[in-house]
């Protein structure tokens, strides 16, 4: 996957740009381009372009500006039955009056394939969302479940090199929705089947995914693979969106290599690693994941910053503490501890030195 460039790329989205009403941009330059195999999720919040993003490429509606290609050849003038796409969404839309074999028999028959091969097909791909005694059913007989596995076996029955996801598994239940999410990558991935899937549960993309397209405002925020989305975020907003984050917010006060030093809004001087800043006198928001803090004090490693905090709340969570402090200022500063035989349980009121490694915390943008 490293190296991947738009000529080895199979898909490719080329500053690509969409308005719906020749004013406002829901696309703003788009440029994405994905290997062979690899499941990507476009993550964001509602109306931020993720769907828009998949229609393109799906090819239901054009892009304003810029260019599409599957396997380097644009698709600009290629009708979406035409581009070998298979696609699942939310709703289902499976056909009502037909049965599930039916319903998976029919993009073969657009296709051309012959009845037996059909057949052969049909089976396969009821077997393997596991789903092979129910092709008599019409959809209405299936729960939500169900349909959604048919959903997906109809996406997968033409062996498409290319999947498309639309929040396939938001109307489910969550037990049901983590079954299907592991169903899903393990097909994609047996397959060898190139995945967009769209999602703005953080949690779904995080463990689905080989990379995560984080959406805002139009614009990919940040693309990187999960661990590194979460552990180095490149802006507030992806630090915000993934995962729980600490805030602090202060100004720049020197910048020397891989450290800066910020005075908080509160006046407390911290190190942090500066990597949405550019120059002293600027304000930043630093970032610091709860699992990042520490309170015991034999635990703090050399070099690690320490702060004073006082206790608001120390909730046992069966694996976890989860310690609510007031530290400079911000009430809602989350840390969480491991539930370890030597943890020092906490009071409220109690007043404690917190502290952490400056690559941990991260200046970024106010
Ligand atoms: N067919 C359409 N006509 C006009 N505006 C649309 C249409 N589809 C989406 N939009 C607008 O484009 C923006 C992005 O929408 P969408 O791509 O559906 O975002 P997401 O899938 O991330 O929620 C939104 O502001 C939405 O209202
Ligand atoms: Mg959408």
């Amino acid at each position: 996957m490293a190296g991947s460039s738009a000529n080895d790329a199979f898909v490719a989205f080329e500053r690509v740009q969409k308005s719906y009403d020749g004013e406002t941009l829901v696309v703003k330059d788009l440029n994405l381009t994905m290997p062979k195999g690899e499941f990507l999720t476009m993550l964001g919040p509602s109306g931020s372009g993720k769907t828009t993003c998949l229609m393109m490429l799906a090819g239901f509606e054009t892009a304003t500006h810029g260019e599409i290609l599957l396997d380097g050849k644009p698709i600009n003038n290629i009708p979406p039955h035409k581009r070998g796409i298979g696609m699942v969404f939310q709703n289902y839309a499976l056909f009502p009056h037909m049965t599930v074999a039916e319903n998976l028999s029919f993009p073969l028959e657009v296709r051309k394939i012959g009845k037996s091969e059909r057949e052969e097909k049909v089976r396969r791909a009821l077997d393997m969302v596991q789903m092979g005694k129910f092709d008599g059913r019409r959809p209405a007989q299936l729960s939500g479940g169900q349909q959604q596995r048919i959903a997906l076996a109809r996406a997968l029955v033409f062996e498409p090199e290319l999947v498309l996801m639309d929040e396939p598994l938001g109307a489910l239940d969550k037990q049901l929705r983590e079954t299907l999410q592991f169903e899903i990558t393990r097909l994609a991935h047996n397959l060898g089947i190139t995945t967009v899937y769209v999602t703005h549960d953080q949690t779904e993309a995080l463990t689905m995914s080989d990379r995560v397209a984080v959406f805002d405002d139009g614009r990919i925020q940040q693309l990187a693979p999960p661990d590194v989305l979460y552990e180095q975020p490149q802006n507030s907003f992806v630090a915000q969106f993934i995962g729980e984050n600490n805030t602090m917010d202060g100004v720049v006060q020197e910048i020397k290599g891989d450290t800066c030093i910020v005075k908080l809004d509160g006046g407390e001087v911290i190190d942090a690693k500066p990597v949405n800043v550019s120059k002293p006198g600027e304000r930043t928001r630093v970032s610091i994941r709860p699992e990042r803090v520490e309170f015991n004090k034999d635990r703090l490693k050399p070099g690690a910053h320490t702060l004073k905090a006082e206790v608001m709340e120390f909730i046992y969570m069966g694996d976890i503490f989860r310690t609510r402090l007031r530290v400079a200022g911000n009430d809602e500063f989350i840390v969480k501890t491991r539930n370890a035989p030597d943890q020092v349980r906490l009071r409220p009121g109690q007043q404690i030195d917190i502290g952490w490694l400056p690559q941990d915390c991260r200046a970024l943008d106010a």
